[in-house]
């Protein structure tokens, strides 16, 4: 198979794509879309958002400590983007988009109610690395919209209809491939 050989970019894709809310110490509440994000850790419970020193968020999270990383469905592609390509400085997101504000239980930061899955996050430790800085934070606690339960309370999360972000587009998970451990599950013999 023929190949060519680029120079290095940030081509590992699809990654999640959030909506991250953040609140400043004066109450101004913002949102800022962000796909460089992950889990890190999962005992405790960890992730990283990676935000550039000039965006509106930068700052409010740095000072704050504090963040809620809400989990789109794809109803909320278009908020994603806005939220994405618009500062904080120029408009109040929440309002211009008519999201509802939801308080959160662990952090002083509201979460995005619309959102079906939100984590509220406290921040461990940031790390500059170049165009963006790290910030590795403890998931203090994970929300999730009820109607995704089950009756034994097991959480179907392909019913959410998140989205991801894969080199440039907006992408609905529409398919499941398989679950984990599928391709070493023992065949049940009838
Ligand atoms: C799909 C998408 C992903 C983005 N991911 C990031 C990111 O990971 N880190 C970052 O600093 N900015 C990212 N941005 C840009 C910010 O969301 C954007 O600059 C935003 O307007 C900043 O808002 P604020 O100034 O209110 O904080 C992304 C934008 C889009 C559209």
């Amino acid at each position: 198979m023929a190949k060519q050989m680029w120079k290095p970019g940030t081509l590992l894709c699809p990654v999640p794509v959030v909506m991250v809310s953040c609140k400043n110490k004066e109450g101004m509440n913002n949102i800022i879309t962000v796909a460089w994000t992950g889990i890190v850790c999962s005992d405790p419970a960890m992730l990283y958002v990676s935000i550039r020193p000039e965006r509106l968020s930068y700052n409010i999270i740095k000072d704050t400590k504090s963040f809620v990383v809400n989990m789109p469905n794809s109803g909320l592609a278009y908020a994603v983007d806005f939220c994405g390509v618009k500062s904080g400085r120029e408009i109040n997101k929440f309002e211009h988009l008519g999201l509802t504000l939801q308080k959160s239980n662990l952090v002083d930061v509201p979460s995005i109610a619309e959102c079906p899955v939100n984590l509220e996050c406290r921040v461990r430790d940031i790390i500059s690395l170049g165009s963006h800085d790290m910030f590795i934070a403890e998931i203090l606690c994970v929300n999730v919209e009820e109607k995704l339960l089950d009756k034994s309370g097991k959480l179907h999360l392909d019913k959410a209809d998140l989205i991801c972000y894969n080199h440039g587009e907006y992408s609905a998970l529409s398919e499941s491939l398989g679950h984990f451990g599928f391709s070493v599950r023992k065949k049940v013999k009838r």
